[in-house]
């Protein structure tokens, strides 16, 4: 069984999506998921699939020793940001090994770095007038975005598009692509 951990900040329906894929498997455990925002959507959609949640506070979340603490006694193999909103620190990505993914609501690079999540990317897709968008799934390390790409989905923009109806199409590709990725990689650990 590998044991994934999922950090999120917001409303968690890529956490959901992951937990719901995974309930019954027995390759994969979603065994906690970490977050900064109490009052983030994700803890309630995990609890309907009887995951548990730790809330981390700010300054935890810059020195993680009590996060790592917690990633090892869960005997963590990869962790999965799922609109996840905190810089992630080097003891983090070292505790397990560098086994950590990100989704990101663009065709990376374009539209990645500071203050690039969520609607926020969608908006700037728009406003760039590009024709296509997409999601892509990348690992995790100490620069925004920056880590090597694991794959991509494509999706078109249309004429009228609005931010939200964008993101929509963009959510669909990423439930289909992420838990597909997570069952790869976790085969290989
Ligand atoms: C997702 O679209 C994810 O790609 C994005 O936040 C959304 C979270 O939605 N992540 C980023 O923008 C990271 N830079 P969700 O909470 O409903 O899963």
């Amino acid at each position: 069984m590998v044991n994934i951990v999922i950090f999120a900040s917001g409303n968690g329906t890529n956490a959901e999506n992951i937990a719901r894929h995974f309930a019954g498997s027995n390759s994969v455990k979603v065994a906690a998921l970490f977050t900064g925002n109490p009052r983030a959507g994700a803890i309630e959609r995990m609890s309907r699939y009887g995951v548990p949640c730790r809330i981390f506070s700010r300054e935890q979340w810059n020195n993680p020793v009590e996060i790592v603490d917690e990633l090892k006694r869960l005997d963590t193999r990869l962790i999965v940001l799922a609109g996840f909103l905190s810089m992630v620190h080097k003891p983090v990505i070292d505790a397990v090994g560098g086994n950590i993914i990100n989704i990101h609501p663009s065709l990376l690079p374009r539209h990645g770095g500071k203050g690039m999540w969520g609607i926020n990317v969608h908006r700037a897709v728009l406003e760039a007038g590009d024709r296509e968008s997409g999601i892509t799934i990348h690992y995790v390390t100490e620069e925004i975005d920056g880590g090597s790409i694991i794959c991509q989905r494509r999706c078109p923009v249309l004429p009228g598009d609005t931010p939200e109806e964008l993101a929509m199409r963009v959510h669909a590709l990423e439930y289909e692509a992420f838990p597909a990725v997570i069952e790869q990689l976790a085969a290989q650990l």
